[in-house]
């Protein structure tokens, strides 16, 4: 059964919350193309406490995304609890669920006390779950790495059991790697082993086969798919094909074209900027002929009639 608490999915492969990418108009992309839960990126529970108009527009969402998950950061266990609470006022049926940032390590993150940090320090992390928990009826889940420097995942993941946590997302890499070397896959074994609350295994998965490799190898329940997805949506298809067992659907020029036209669509339809935008369209312009060109264009663009140009251009 693909449950996380009370909520039901539809799938086993969820879009990961990726800053400046995992915008509404991606979201809703990749639920069209299968996926089964999509998280906005990380959002301060404070700077919502404080309800910055930046933060308020990150909050947007669609009816066509649901469900989708707020992901929050900080460090103070009480912002959480308030936070959530705000959502739940203001923002009624906006999320299915709440998760908690333990995974990011950026030095804004690290100077900050916040995402990665967290790892070091498991009693605030079970402090945030349940205020987190005490605020809302919906799922919790909480995203994390293996540990700052050191292995502290099962630690954290045994005392956010007790909160109350709903799932686990885990991306087996120790904070300090940022994103070199390899997702070490075997610790996602070791934490379904460890916890009885689903797992989502994260990291490096980038095709189909792949997806399907890391539910085999490490058990776990649902995966989670980031930087691979970034201008190809449609690896979420292939994905929900490779983990039916069924045949998976080759991606072709055309298909490409018709991906990029819909994520322009959504843009303007919920009327995102240049620099919202952009980032995806970098990203789709890999492994054609002249891709590098294109990638250039749409990294010169300015607004989005010139992104509109290029997209054009390249696929009449
Ligand atoms: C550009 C970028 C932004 C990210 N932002 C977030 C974020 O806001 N919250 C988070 O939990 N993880 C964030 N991550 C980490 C991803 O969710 C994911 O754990 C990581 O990229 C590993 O998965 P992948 O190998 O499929 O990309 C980000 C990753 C990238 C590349």
């Amino acid at each position: 059964m693909n449950k996380i608490g009370g909520l039901k999915l539809n799938g086993k492969v969820f879009l990961a919350p990726m800053a400046d990418y995992t915008n509404v108009a991606f979201r809703v992309l990749a639920r069209e193309y299968g996926a089964a839960l999509c998280y906005t990126e990380l959002i301060s529970a404070k700077a919502l406490l404080m309800k910055s108009k930046k933060t308020a527009r990150m909050l947007a969402v669609s009816e066509n995304e649901k469900p989708v998950f707020l992901q929050l950061f900080g460090n103070t266990p009480s912002d959480f609890g308030k936070a959530v609470l705000l959502v739940e006022k203001k923002f009624a049926g906006n999320f299915a669920g709440y998760d908690l940032n333990c995974g990011c390590s950026v030095p804004k993150a690290l100077k900050g006390k916040y995402g990665c940090l967290l790892m070091n320090e498991p009693q605030i992390v079970g402090q945030i779950l349940t205020e987190m928990k005490s605020a809302s009826e919906k799922p919790v889940t909480l995203k994390m790495r293996l540990g700052l420097k050191e292995e502290t995942f099962l630690d954290v993941a045994r005392v956010a059991e007790s909160a109350g946590v709903d799932a686990i997302t885990l991306h087996p890499r120790f904070g300090e790697q940022g994103y070199s070397g390899e997702a070490q896959w075997e610790k996602i074994k070791e934490l379904k082993k460890a916890v009885g609350v689903p797992v989502i295994g994260n990291g490096d998965i980038k095709t189909p086969n792949d997806a399907a490799r890391m539910m085999k190898e490490t058990k776990c329940d649902f995966v989670m798919v980031g930087r691979a997805s970034i201008g190809n949506a449609f690896l979420f298809k292939q994905v929900k094909c490779a983990l039916a067992g069924e045949k998976i659907p080759e991606r072709t020029e055309k298909e490409t074209s018709k991906e990029a036209k819909r994520y322009f669509e959504l843009a303007k339809e919920f009327n995102l900027g240049v620099n919202d935008i952009r980032p995806y369209f970098i990203g789709l312009a890999k492994g054609f002929s002249g891709a590098a060109i294109m990638r250039n264009k749409f990294a010169m663009s300015k607004s989005i009639e010139e992104i509109e140009k290029v997209l054009i251009e390249h696929f009449p």
